[in-house]
């Protein structure tokens, strides 16, 4: 192991997102060498008991409960931003203009608008950043990367994924406030669009290159709910379901869906890919798997080949256990630490950076505009 240099962390949210994080902080420099060691020199929260508990829990050295005294710190040096959609902008433009790295979860933002302010500030400010789409380091998803960029596909000529959900069918559930936040517009900006479709769209872009033009529908099937905040029943403001159809700009065709009302579906993330010489598909419920097809392979042995994606020359898995041990969700946020703190090192921006999160954005916003206006928008 080579020296290391410290990377001191300030992070904003004590959710979901900030447990896998701090997770990923604390356990990446045990299984990967980079140059960088991230330091857990603050978190912070509204609420100075359960931060401070949170704190205990993660072992990080101190507790803030407002996010601007966090970034005038000048014992941090990123801000990892863990809250919700709504906070996004405020306190990434805030961190860059300080002189902070910035890696901010995703969606990017709630609008394009804010998006291009956001890369504007990171860009200006001549910061490292990057957004946390995870699935984009699942070794899974990219040894697809590694296939289609070969060229073993060949021409590709259809992409379809679906994240299907099952969770708020329940007409009685609230909107807004702690964990229901993402039903609330207002602070998620929009439904599962910008909560789950963007992964799909992250990942396709990555995969398959820039999308043209979009036409979708969206639906919210329950109308009204509690809202927590105001104690009143109010119109639900975002999509429960969203299906679009795409051209990408190498030629082929998207087929993308997305909904909270599939019963029996919890994260249901899956996508495929049909070229010219082979297809593949990808199912986060069984994400340590690619399932590959070649044509060209011989016809009495032709067939889906199921690959385990757990050998030691498959991306990241050389750092991990044996061949034919697999590992899970929270190795793609150690991935995109490794890989944030590598790039860091050799002074390259990492991937998806705001201005690419940016792109993905955009065909959220194509997506709800031609649901609206029942027509085909360009991105
Ligand atoms: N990459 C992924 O797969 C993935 C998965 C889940 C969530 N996310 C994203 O992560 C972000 C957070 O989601 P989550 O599931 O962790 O939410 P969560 O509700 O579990 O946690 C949000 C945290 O933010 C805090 N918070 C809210 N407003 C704040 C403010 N103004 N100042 C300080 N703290 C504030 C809350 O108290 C809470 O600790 C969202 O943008 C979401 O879209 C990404």
């Amino acid at each position: 192991m080579r020296m290391t240099k410290p990377l001191n962390i300030g992070l904003i949210g004590y959710g979901f997102m900030g447990r896998t994080h701090s997770n990923a902080y604390k356990r990446v420099n045990d299984f990967f060498d980079t140059g960088y060691r991230p330091v857990l020199r603050a978190v912070c929260g509204r609420d100075m008991e359960k931060a401070t508990a949170f704190a205990a829990q993660w072992q990080y050295e101190s507790v803030e409960t407002d996010w601007q005294k966090l970034i005038a710190r000048d014992d941090i040096d990123a801000i990892d931003i863990c809250t919700p959609n709504n906070t996004h902008a405020k306190i990434a433009i805030a961190a860059a203009e300080a002189g902070k790295m910035v890696l901010c979860e995703k969606p990017l933002s709630m609008n394009v608008e804010e998006g291009e302010r956001m890369v504007a500030a990171v860009e200006n400010a001549k910061v490292p950043n990057t957004v946390w789409y995870n699935y984009r380091r699942v070794p899974a998803v990219t040894l697809a990367k590694q296939l289609v960029d070969e060229g073993r596909l060949g021409r590709i000529f259809h992409y379809r994924a679906q994240f299907l959900q099952d969770w708020t069918i329940d007409a009685d559930l609230p909107q807004g406030g702690a964990a229901l936040w993402r039903l609330d517009a207002d602070a998620a900006g929009s439904g599962v669009t910008g909560d789950l479709l963007a992964h799909c769209i992250d990942t396709a872009i990555w995969l398959n290159g820039s999308v043209r033009d979009v036409t979708a529908m969206t639906e919210t099937f329950v109308k009204e709910r509690m809202h927590n905040l105001t104690g009143k029943v109010e119109k639900v403001g975002i999509d429960d379901a969203c299906a679009f159809l795409c051209h990408f700009e190498n030629g082929s065709l998207g087929l993308f869906e997305s909904t909270r009302y599939a019963r029996g579906h919890k994260a249901l993330y899956t996508f495929e890919i049909n070229g010219e010489h082979g297809s593949l598909r990808w199912d986060l419920h069984d994400l340590h798997r690619l399932e590959y097809f070649d044509h060209r392979e011989e016809s009495i042995i032709r067939g889906w080949h199921d690959v385990h994606v757990t050998d030691g020359d498959m991306p990241y898995m050389d750092k991990w256990w044996v061949p034919g041990l697999q590992i899970g969700y929270e190795h793609t946020f150690v991935h995109h630490v490794a890989d944030f703190l590598t790039d860091l090192t050799a002074g390259r921006a990492t991937s998806p950076t705001f201005a690419e999160a940016l792109q993905t954005q955009k065909v959220c916003q194509a997506i709800l505009a031609s649901a609206e206006s029942a027509s085909w928008m360009s991105v």
